[in-house]
């Protein structure tokens, strides 16, 4: 009986800081990821096994009706909407069928992603945030690229006997879509995937807790103080498979009075959609179209960035791409720095192991920890000067300069077959 009033107090306490917290307690970073990780540890108690399968089980089916809806834009009507919707007017302005609007409705309220109100249905937090365009790209890009590989997953490790893919000529993508090409070429070819995946990148999910190294880097003190107009061709950022260019016009706007050129390199598709894009970068920006697997044009630039790159490759295509770098870069003075995930021992979160398999099948990269970082990079021929971690979740920076004591390199065993060059 006591216990019983106990859990009654403890609910009633439960709704009281859920009310509140849109308000007030999601302001307070640290207070919103205690309560966070106190009612993930609520949930997994209360949570029965068979619960836990089911809601895996049925994950397939929530992604599709997330995926249904966008195409209705219903996230968009329910939002625009004053208040809730009937599901008669609902389907009329989705163009559908009463009884199919309700069926997926039903399913999206159970998933929170709108709500049941007055017999229709009403917009939430999580329908306004589906109509963010990186978030909606998301969405897209893991349904339509993502599931027809998961479909081939089991079968292609049973198959190469439950082994991590150590070369880029195999991984359950190629064997999924029956192709020889990465992933990047191969979403090249298909009309519009690439500028899909391009806005997925502006803001990922868009999540307020995932800090960006503009958030907290000290680039001034690690790119710009130092940096010497009369070295090499006078760049003082070269950000290397930069996407969009988000970073580097976040880069731009914080430091104003950033000294030297600053440089976007990505492959010709997406420099070209930057050029016809409406939304445009900085006129400090320049851009070029380059392959990250050819000779590095610009040469002794400060600093040379990879953002999310070295995470998408197996160690062979790294070293590569690492020793096109290395090759550019002037020694004892040009910085490389490596925005990316850095793996804890233990305790993962969902962002970190999500795009850790994602790597694993998509391309046969990998998210890496501290002692991977160090294998590989000093594999390259670098010496890492710091590995800087933010002050929340996000990506770490791993600043490294050339080895200086190194003149040539040994491949590991995993690699082997992979032909590094680094030329001095
Ligand atoms: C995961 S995205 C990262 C984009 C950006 N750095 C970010 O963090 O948002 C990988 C980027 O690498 C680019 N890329 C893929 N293959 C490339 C290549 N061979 N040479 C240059 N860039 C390449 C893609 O076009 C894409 O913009």
């Amino acid at each position: 009986m006591e216990q019983a009033h106990e859990i009654q107090a403890l609910a009633q306490e439960i709704h009281m800081v859920a009310m509140r917290a849109p308000a007030g307690v999601s302001q307070d970073p640290e207070a919103s990821k205690r309560l966070r990780q106190l009612s993930k540890n609520l949930t997994s108690c209360l949570q029965t096994p068979d619960q836990v399968v089911m809601s895996t089980a049925y994950s397939g089916l929530k992604l599709a009706c997330v995926r249904i809806a966008i195409n209705m834009r219903l996230f968009d009507t329910l939002t625009r909407s004053d208040g809730p919707l009937g599901v008669k007017d609902l389907a009329k302005t989705c163009n559908a069928d009463e009884s199919f609007v309700l069926r997926v409705g039903r399913m999206l309220v159970e998933m929170r992603f709108i709500d049941e109100m007055d017999g229709g249905f009403s917009a939430n937090a999580v329908t306004k945030h589906m109509t963010i365009p990186s978030v909606e790209a998301g969405m897209k890009i893991h349904f339509d690229q993502g599931f027809p590989i998961l479909v081939h997953t089991p079968a292609y490790f049973e198959f190469n006997g439950y082994q991590v893919p150590i070369s880029e000529d195999d991984s359950p993508f190629k064997w999924a879509f029956n192709t020889t090409d990465d992933v990047y070429t191969h979403w090249s070819k298909q009309p519009g995937v690439m500028e899909t995946f391009s806005v997925f990148m502006q803001g990922m999910f868009q999540s307020s807790q995932w800090l960006a190294p503009t958030d907290w880097f000290p680039f001034d003190e690690v790119c710009f103080d130092s940096f010497d107009q009369a070295r090499g061709d006078g760049y003082s950022f070269v950000e290397i498979g930069g996407g969009k260019g988000d970073r580097m016009q976040a880069l731009v706007e914080k430091y104003p009075n950033a000294r030297g050129k600053l440089l976007l390199q990505d492959t010709p598709a997406v420099i070209e959609d930057i050029a016809k894009s409406s939304r445009k970068l900085s006129c400090r920006i320049e851009t070029m179209a380059y392959d990250f697997l050819d000779e590095q044009p610009i040469t002794g630039a400060k600093t040379y960035f990879l953002e999310n790159i070295l995470h998408n490759w197996t160690d062979g295509v790294c070293l590569k791409i690492l020793a096109n770098v290395r090759q550019a870069m002037t020694r004892g003075y040009s910085k490389l720095l490596v925005s990316n995930i850095v793996m804890p021992d233990s305790g993962a979160s969902l962002a970190e192991t999500g795009l850790d398999i994602l790597m694993l099948l998509c391309t046969g990269g990998s998210q890496r920890n501290d002692e991977q970082w160090h294998n590989l990079l000093e594999t390259a021929g670098f010496r890492i000067v710091k590995i800087w971690m933010p002050p929340g979740a996000g990506n770490g920076v791993i600043e490294a300069a050339v080895d200086l004591g190194r003149q040539s390199v040994e491949c590991p065993k995993a690699v082997s077959e992979v032909e590094v060059c680094l030329k001095e």
